[in-house]
């Protein structure tokens, strides 16, 4: 699967005024800061369509992007910003929560982690809520071209052991870097397989 148009569509702050769940949509989600809307950039090969910032907390709102007319990508806030108030990080939630939910025609939700890191109890938690609400996931693990291989690996080989503690089924998971495209292929073959079904 190519990428051949890529349009910024809408900013909602409630899912009930997101576009008309006509096509297959793809969200992107994970810790502040992980790097969901920079991927978003590498694998739409457009720097300037989802907006990137070094200090967590940028992306606020839902966001969809239309890709070759034919399927949504939507970038979310992340959660587990701490520089935020109790009030706002409970309303980003409720707005994330009732997006993942409600929304009908989300195929799958790519999980961002962060490479860099041993497992995280906030993200394993994460997956924890959408198991429960049967959202359908799979993981991208981030900025890979910030430390070795070997490392990623490691840090890879980590957080699935931990998600087999709790988890029967492991699904897809991307090494991924937004800086040197990493990953680009293998997770545009994947959208391309989950299109075609
Ligand atoms: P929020 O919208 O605030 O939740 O953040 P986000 O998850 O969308 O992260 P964003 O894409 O804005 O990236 C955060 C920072 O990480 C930026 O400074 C990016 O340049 C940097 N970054 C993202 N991906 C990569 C990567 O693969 N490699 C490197 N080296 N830096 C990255
Ligand atoms: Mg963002």
């Amino acid at each position: 699967m190519e990428i051949t148009t890529a349009k910024y569509l809408i900013s909602n702050i409630d899912v009930k005024a997101c576009p008309k769940p006509d096509k297959p949509e793809y969200a992107f989600i994970g810790r502040s800061n992980v790097g969901k809307s920079s991927l978003i950039n590498m694998l739409t090969r457009n720097a300037k369509l989802a907006k990137t910032s070094g200090s967590p907390g940028k992306t606020q709102l839902i966001n969809h992007f239309l890709i070759n007319n034919a399927f949504y990508i939507v970038d979310l806030p992340g959660y587990g910003f701490a520089k935020r108030s109790k009030v706002q990080r409970e309303e980003w939630e409720k707005m994330i929560d009732a997006y993942l939910k409600e929304r009908t025609n989300l195929v799958t939700v790519f999980v961002l982690v962060d490479s860099r890191h041993s497992p995280q109890n906030l993200d394993l938690a994460f997956l924890r809520k959408l198991g429960e609400w049967g959202v359908p996931f799979n993981i991208a693990f981030t900025k890979a071209d910030k430390i070795t291989q070997r490392e990623a690996a490691k840090n890879k080989s980590l957080f699935v052991n931990a998600m087999k503690k709790e988890w029967e089924y492991i699904p897809r998971t991307f090494m991924t870097s937004a800086e040197k495209f990493h990953g680009r292929n293998d997770m545009l073959g994947y959208i391309g397989e989950l299109n075609e079904e």
